[in-house]
């Protein structure tokens, strides 16, 4: 029996279900095509073993407090170093995971005057910084420099005076689709602009050793980098690079660095680790780049198009319900594939989101290939066509 307190939210509840966008925690089964694990190195014993290493040294599990108080570890420091290294920037900061790093940077880099450009697509964490922010923001099209050019020219002749912020990521997570980083830099450059660029599914895949697809302006003072540790990195925590005084802004001013409990120092053992082996293992990346070109293939010889040039691949459906029994069938059949249904993508792309990962081969590809070419032709599952 519900009390009266709770009636609200069973509603809310029931209002979601009624158009096909509950949501439920399902337990982790089949083949992977659904995690951000990009390098397989959620598994990796190198990783393993760094961590039962630490451990037996005595690191501790917990931080027990803000890294400006008791909770600065050594091996936080060490991973910034590494990190900063590792990605040529001058610094970089740790934070406990993507979204706090995203949300932490926008609520304190930008300021009263600024405006922050957002791509419409970017993730619900920079949009919940946006949100907090104390400048104002906007969206432009996705991926149009253009847009976010004419978006900063409209905010000046309305008598905008700070600075402009265009943020992006490098890599859509939910398309797969790459920005055109050195066009919206050419813009910024032309504001005189920041750019923060989220390289939550770059970060470990592209670029040069895996260190992003803005690798080459890590190091600038217009950019602020994020780098997520829970994909391709396969721990968790991002590390934020960026110039040594916007580094010493955060550690001074940002209240999700100053009022938390630091990441465990078990945690920044683990992405050392990992950043490690995207030097020693170039093969990993080699490796992912082969399938990914295996599975576009592939695609292409069955749909006659392919969806994405990277590691994501989307299956646009359309329609809520249609997405998730689509994806139900393919879990039945053994493949972790999910359905991704507004608001993470916009109303009418409900879509499955295809993740390559060196957790899977070929023969696992063609499977899953096949089955999709199965079901979407027995039944006409995309709303469009
Ligand atoms: C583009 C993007 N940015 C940030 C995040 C948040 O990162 P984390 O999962 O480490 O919180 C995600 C997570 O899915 C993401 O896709």
């Amino acid at each position: 029996m519900f009390s009266e307190k709770l009636a609200i939210y069973a509603k809310k509840l029931h209002d979601l279900a009624a158009d096909d966008r509950l949501r439920h925690l399902s337990p982790r089964s089949g083949l992977d095509f659904s995690s951000n694990d990009y390098l397989g190195l959620a598994h990796a014993p190198r990783i393993k073993r760094a961590v039962a290493a630490a451990m037996e040294a005595g690191t501790p599990v917990g931080a027990g407090g803000s890294r400006l108080l008791r909770g600065n570890c050594v091996e936080h420091e060490r991973l910034e170093a590494d990190a900063a290294r590792f990605f040529g920037a001058e610094s970089a900061l740790f934070f406990g995971s993507g979204y706090l790093a995203n949300l932490a940077v926008l609520t304190t880099l930008p300021l009263r005057d600024d405006l922050l450009v957002l791509d419409a697509l970017v993730h619900a964490s920079t949009h919940e910084g946006a949100r907090g922010s104390r400048a104002e923001s906007c969206l432009f099209h996705h991926n149009d420099p253009d847009a976010a050019d004419d978006r900063i020219l409209a905010w000046r002749r309305d008598g905008g005076v700070g600075r402009p912020w265009i943020v992006v990521e490098s890599l859509y997570s939910m398309d797969g689709d790459i920005a055109p980083l050195d066009e919206l830099i050419a813009v910024a450059e032309r504001h005189d602009a920041f750019v923060l660029i989220d390289e939550a599914h770059a970060t470990g895949v592209h670029g040069p050793q895996g260190r992003g697809l803005a690798a080459r302006f890590e190091g600038r003072a217009d950019i602020v980098v994020v780098h997520t540790c829970g994909k391709a990195l396969g721990a968790a925590g991002a590390l934020v690079t960026a110039h040594r005084v916007l580094r010493e802004t955060l550690i001074n001013r940002c209240r999700p660095f100053i009022f938390a409990t630091a990441p465990s120092p078990l945690m920044a053992v683990a992405v050392s680790e990992a950043l490690a082996i995207l030097q020693d293992e170039p093969e990993k990346q080699q490796r992912l780049a082969q399938l990914v070109a295996f599975a576009h293939r592939e695609i292409v010889a069955r749909f006659g198009e392919t969806w994405s040039s990277s590691q994501i691949i989307p299956f646009i459906v359309g329609d809520n319900a249609r997405a998730m029994t689509l994806a139900a069938e393919l879990q039945q059949r053994g493949f972790d594939i999910r359905g991704i249904r507004p608001p993470t993508v916009p109303a009418g792309t409900a879509r499955l989101r295809l993740s390559l990962t060196l957790n899977v081969d070929e023969a696992a590809i063609t499977a899953l290939l096949d089955a999709l070419a199965q079901l979407a032709g027995e039944r006409r599952w995309r709303s469009a066509s």
